[in-house]
């Protein structure tokens, strides 16, 4: 599912920040006041003046509250809705395309006009949103794209193919001179096309690395059989990602990281570099990577600049992660939502082929963050308060 995006400096998205979201409001999982008390109660906490007239205008489907980024984008939704008129609700599908299927449904019964949700297996979605689009409702995929259906009329996403490439570079750059450094590959979930988008990213500017002989693969015969060619097919990667998926779970990624450092010998090991695919993973493989006494440094990437990696990322046991600003993606999913509610239509930059169509797309970029720059990037932007980090 390749990408044909231009992009918004995010400075004009935050302007609209402030116009686009006087006119939504919140409910989810949890009530606007934050009591985390399941979707039961959000009967009581719904209702404000301009709703559709069965109910809710709006839906919100997450992938799983287990894992920190997707409470930050609930966060980040009810901060931009705390005020506003149009109805919304907040589901979370705790990594079930059931769960997710029944979230639909449920929203659909309450009269939503917008569905915006963030698959937990992009393919698998489609049986729900072709429910949500039988019935007239606007869908809008959310960061992860939908793929192998016509049931998606629009897409907010950042660039993935960057966040890959940006996690690449850093390695290539970090790496120190010499040859032959350990190269450890970790990967997302497969059926999360994003995990494909940042992997081909990240071997576009590692594999030239690899080929000339500055890493070398440490764990993954896929990948060194393929490691002398420039791109991969879609069934290329996804033999590697078979290999080297984390699943998007942290355990996961720990016992891989242990089964990986047993596995090799000590010309695996000293100064390494670890192309980890997001900050939940990045933080349990760094655990491992730093107790093995035969691995002397390493180099770690990641990914959503969760708070506790920026606390890893200032202590020095998580080299980097790449921020993408959850309040823009926000801005653009609530800004189309209001769009259409209004019977406007969207403004788009691209699209995405999502294997059955070409979707309608916008995009954000995104933005290296290292112990350099967390006081620029994501104190003075007001992203976090310095006051939740120590030894900044
Ligand atoms: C991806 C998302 C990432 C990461 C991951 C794990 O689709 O773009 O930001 O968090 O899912 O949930």
């Amino acid at each position: 599912m390749r990408k044909k995006i231009k992009s918004i400096p995010v400075v004009l998205v935050v302007i609209m920040l402030a116009f686009i979201l006087g006119a939504c409001n919140s409910n989810s999982d949890s009530d606007v006041s934050g009591n985390s008390e399941g979707a039961a109660n959000d009967e009581e906490s719904a209702g404000n003046e301009t709703t559709s007239e069965s109910g809710l205008s709006v839906g919100i489907v997450l992938p799983t509250k287990d894992e920190p980024r997707w409470v930050q984008d609930e966060e980040r939704f009810k901060e931009a809705l705390s005020d506003s008129d149009y109805t919304t609700e907040i589901l979370f599908s705790q990594g079930s395309s059931a769960k997710e299927k029944e979230n639909v449904e449920t929203l659909i019964s309450k009269g939503i006009e917008v569905l915006i949700i963030a698959p937990h297996d992009g393919p698998a979605a489609g049986v729900s949103v072709e429910a949500a689009k039988a019935e007239g409702i606007t869908v809008i995929a959310y960061d992860r794209l939908i793929t192998e259906t016509d049931a998606v009329d629009y897409y907010v996403t950042f660039d993935s193919l960057a966040v890959g490439a940006a996690q690449g570079q850093y390695l290539v750059d970090n790496a120190g001179e010499g040859t032959n450094v350990p190269l450890y590959l970790y990967a997302g979930a497969s059926s999360d096309n994003n995990a494909f988008l940042f992997f081909e990213g990240a071997w576009s500017v590692l594999q030239p690395k690899i080929a000339d002989g500055t890493f070398v693969i440490a764990n993954s015969s896929e990948a060194e059989a393929l490691q002398d060619k420039a791109e991969l097919t879609r069934d290329e990667m996804g033999k590697i990602l078979g290999q080297v998926t984390t699943n998007w779970d942290p355990n996961e990624a720990k016992n891989k990281a242990q089964t990986h450092l047993t596995a090799v010998g000590p010309e695996m090991k000293g100064d390494i570099a670890v192309l980890a695919p997001n900050d939940g993973t990045a933080r349990s493989i760094a655990d491992v990577f730093s107790t093995d006494p035969e691995v002397s440094s390493y180099i770690i990437t990641g990914q959503d600049a969760e708070k506790a990696s920026i606390q890893y990322v200032i202590d020095g046991k998580q080299s980097m992660t790449v921020f993408k600003d959850v309040r823009t993606l926000v801005t653009d999913a609530m800004g189309m939502a209001v769009d259409v509610l209004d019977g406007n239509t969207p403004e788009t930059t691209g699209n995405y082929d999502n294997g059955s169509i070409d979707v309608k797309a916008k995009q954000t970029d995104v933005i290296v963050v290292d112990e350099a720059n967390v006081q620029s990037e994501l104190i003075d932007s007001g992203y976090y308060e310095a006051s939740e980090f120590t030894g900044l």
